[in-house]
């Protein structure tokens, strides 16, 4: 896995997917009781009822020192000798969930980021289900103590080797499964990050079709890479047509899993390496340093191919990666131009840095060939989710609501929050051309809305949900499972969406 220009001076040994490397080095175990010689230990304590005894103190005094257990409070107490004593708090027993225990240990993970070796007890988890509770512990204090470790030889943090998990009283092989579940997950989100913290120099589409390649071939699921040739004659037009301007060729990149089951899940994701905005070009604002993340959703969909065999994914999962960057040059595509996408719509070009639904028209209408029982596409499409939800929530459009309820589930699931909105189909005619069939721009308004109703025109109606993450695939600060920079957000949702189709 490695890039090969060497005028970039990009060293041989360049790992583009260093949590690989991190994870295989950590030990996370299963424990009724945690060691003794671990650097900190953490404690999960609801805001009532009695204070496990280990602690060593009741709630009045925890209560003095400024420790009420609220959701996510921490209290760091140092022992005479031995490890360093993390309370974190779970709030009401009755609202305990995956979800406040995946952000109990992100809090515990933050509070004990200057040790090595940890150790997490939850001894009561209410009705959480034992296995998803060890599932998210795993996950959040994995994801909280991520870092993009690439390409500095000194970091500040101490990377974490070694976790100790001790759940209740349940039984180990179930707390086992939910550990190995999580660990799945954590890969998926953490290839997805490291993707997409990538400098755009150091990730070419090319890199990155080398690298699924690799994935692949480790973690049980077929790729097969298209480069320009086989783009021409597959008449990719929208892949080709925003890549006319790169000095870099496109890939299109498809993966396979097979499940065994007759159920099967198409996935398309926005693979654009930068997207400096074409002959539209960007602004120089700070925002778009961002742009190398444009590729977020092809990250999210790689990172979740990892976890699909792990999991145990029974469904039949294929996906379609359309991988360029968006560049200006002397043979970019320009305004006015007519692309004309897979299966010979016509499409009017009105602004080049609506490149996103142009390399996903393509992507999607192949998805519809292999007949799925359903098609999820998820792209970094539009500023305009950004502005109406925020780095926190994605913005989910559907053609069919059985299936943007089961987008919703596993959601909820992984707390990658999404919210729907309305596929507004009187907001369609903003798309007409004069010269085309459809056209890559809409008004002023609604954003979001019209580029998923350009996406739509390619589907043929086949059940259809479109995420558009351009809000969520980076966080300016560490945030509960995020940790600053990219978020691998999607990942785990799709590898929840996999499990439960
Ligand atoms: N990649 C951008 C969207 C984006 C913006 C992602 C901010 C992450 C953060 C996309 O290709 C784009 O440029 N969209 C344009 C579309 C417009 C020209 C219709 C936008 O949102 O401004
Ligand atoms: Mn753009
Ligand atoms: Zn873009």
């Amino acid at each position: 896995m490695q890039t090969h220009d060497p005028a970039k001076l990009i060293p041989a040994d360049f790992a583009p997917v260093p949590s690989l490397v991190w994870l295989g080095a950590l030990d996370v175990s299963v424990v009724d009781d945690l060691s003794a010689d671990l650097g900190a230990v953490g404690i999960v304590v609801a805001d009532s009822g009695d204070v496990p005894e280990a602690i060593g103190f009741d709630r009045e005094a925890l209560s003095r020192a400024g420790f009420s257990a609220e959701k996510g409070a921490t209290l760091v107490l140092p022992q005479p000798s031995g490890p360093t004593l993390v309370l974190v708090g779970s709030g009401p027993t009755d609202e305990l969930s995956g979800a406040v225990l995946r952000d109990a240990a992100a809090a515990f993970a933050r509070a004990s980021s200057s040790f090595a070796e940890v150790g997490l007890r939850a001894p009561d988890i209410g009705d959480v289900d034992p296995a998803a509770a060890a599932q998210a512990l795993t996950e959040g204090t994995l994801l909280a103590r991520y870092r993009y470790r690439a390409l500095r030889a000194e970091h500040k943090e101490t990377a974490l080797t070694r976790l100790e998990l001790a759940v209740s009283d349940a039984d180990t092989s179930t707390v086992e499964a939910g550990r190995a579940a999580g660990l799945a997950n954590v890969r998926a989100a953490t290839v997805a990050r490291d993707l997409a913290n990538t400098p755009p120099g150091h990730l070419t589409a090319q890199n990155l079709a080398e690298i699924a390649v690799e994935l692949g071939e480790s973690f049980g699921f077929e790729v097969e890479t298209f480069d320009r040739d086989a783009l021409i004659e597959l008449g990719c037009g929208g892949l080709l047509g925003v890549n006319a301007g790169s000095a870099e060729e496109p890939r299109m990149i498809r993966l396979r899993y097979s499940g065994g089951s007759d159920r099967k899940l198409a996935l398309v994701g926005k693979g654009i390496m930068y997207d400096s905005g074409g002959i539209s070009l960007k602004p120089s604002d700070p925002m778009h340093l961002l742009m190398k993340m444009d590729m977020g959703g092809a990250a999210a969909i790689l990172g979740a191919f990892t976890a699909l065999r792990d999991v145990g994914v029974t469904t039949d999962v294929s996906a379609w990666l359309m991988c360029t960057d968006n560049m200006p040059s002397g043979s970019a595509y320009k305004l006015g131009d007519v692309l004309t996408a897979r299966g010979g719509t016509t499409v009017e070009v009105k602004n080049t840095d609506a490149e996103g639904r142009l390399v996903m028209m393509d992507g999607l209408v192949l998805a519809t060939e292999w007949d799925p029982d359903a098609i999820v596409d998820i792209a970094t499409l539009t500023g305009a989710a950004l502005m109406a939800l925020g780095p926190l929530t994605a913005a989910l459009f559907s053609n069919d609501q059985p299936l943007a309820d089961r987008v919703r589930a596993a959601s909820e699931a992984t707390s990658e929050q999404a919210w729907q909105l309305p596929l507004e189909r009187a907001y369609r005619k903003q798309l007409d051309s004069d010269i085309a069939d459809i056209s890559n721009l809409g008004g002023a308004f609604a954003g979001a809305t019209t580029a998923a109703l350009f996406l739509e025109a390619f589907v043929s109606g086949v059940p259809w949900a479109h995420l558009d993450i351009a809000g969520t695939m980076q966080s300016p600060t560490d945030d509960s499972w995020r940790a600053a920079g990219a978020t691998g957000y999607g990942a785990r949702l799709l590898v929840r969406l996999a499990e439960s189709f």
